[in-house]
């Protein structure tokens, strides 16, 4: 049985596992339903994924062109800032891909925060109609907790209607636009992709969390990503898992069992 988490010591390992497990999913969906949809993580953590994935070794296994693409969350900044998530896909990926722009599915961030939640809740609809069941999620964790732009005590942080919220993050870009728990919890895969020792706490407080202890008031938002289809997959560098009680520094090589959850 395939291990989660799953640790590993070098960034290009990291990258590299993360790279199979979006390839094997996303031809996975097409293979079965002729289409996939994933839904894309924002930071700086996925750069290096997204790199390899629109090179050489990766671009051909993937049928980008049956592939749409969203993303998690976004910035309330123009598409070209700095701090675009999009920006960040489009400098890292997209500009590697010939994808038919009917494919890309970014947040209209133009539109001011609520029109652009409103407008890609609506996007959303078109293309993955009334389930917004993505194949494919990947995520981020805040050493807060937080993930896509769901932060501790955001407003709507749990609302079960809802499939885009506009939210607040303590960190700026202040503005944000972020799917809910709600589709994030009905994706077929959700893959955690965390790296380095800020994050170690937080990886701590949600990996492995019991269901039970959901109703704390101060949950971590990741800890509240428990899609039906499966608990999520955990990736991650040696340091984000130094607080885990099972990673076993003893044992050697790129990936070692971070023990079953
Ligand atoms: C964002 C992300 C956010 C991110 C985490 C981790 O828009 O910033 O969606 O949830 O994944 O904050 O960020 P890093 O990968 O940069 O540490």
């Amino acid at each position: 049985m395939a291990t989660n988490p799953r640790i590993f010591d070098d960034n290009s390992a990291f990258e590299e596992a993360a790279a199979a497990v979006v390839a094997e999913t996303l031809a996975g969906a097409v293979g079965e339903r002729g289409r996939a949809a994933i839904a894309l993580a924002g930071g700086g953590t996925p750069r290096g994924l997204y790199n390899r994935l629109g090179g050489e070794s990766w671009r051909e296994r993937i049928p980008w062109e049956r592939v749409d693409l969203f993303w998690g969350d976004e910035r309330c900044v123009p598409s070209d800032h700095p701090e675009s998530n999009f920006r960040m896909v489009e400098e890292t990926l997209l500009s590697k891909l010939a994808l038919l722009p009917e494919r890309i599915h970014r947040v209209p961030t133009e539109l001011g925060a609520e029109k652009a939640a409103a407008a890609y809740a609506e996007e959303l609809w078109e293309v993955l109609g009334e389930e917004a069941r993505f194949d494919l999620v990947l995520l981020g964790l805040g050493d807060d907790g937080h993930t896509a732009s769901l932060f501790p005590r955001t407003p709507r942080l749990r609302d079960e209607e809802r499939w885009v919220v506009t939210t607040r993050s303590p960190q700026p870009p202040h503005r944000r636009v972020s799917l809910t728990l709600r589709v994030l919890n009905a994706a077929r895969r959700v893959v955690f992709l965390v790296r380095g020792a800020s994050k170690a706490a937080a990886v701590a407080r949600v990996v492995g969390r019991a269901a039970a202890d959901d109703e704390e008031g101060d949950v971590p938002p990741a800890a509240l990503v428990r899609p039906a289809a499966g608990e999520p997959l955990w990736i991650l560098d040696r340091s984000a898992a130094g607080l885990l009680p099972t990673a076993d520094p003893s044992v050697p090589g790129e990936e070692r069992e971070g023990g079953e959850r």
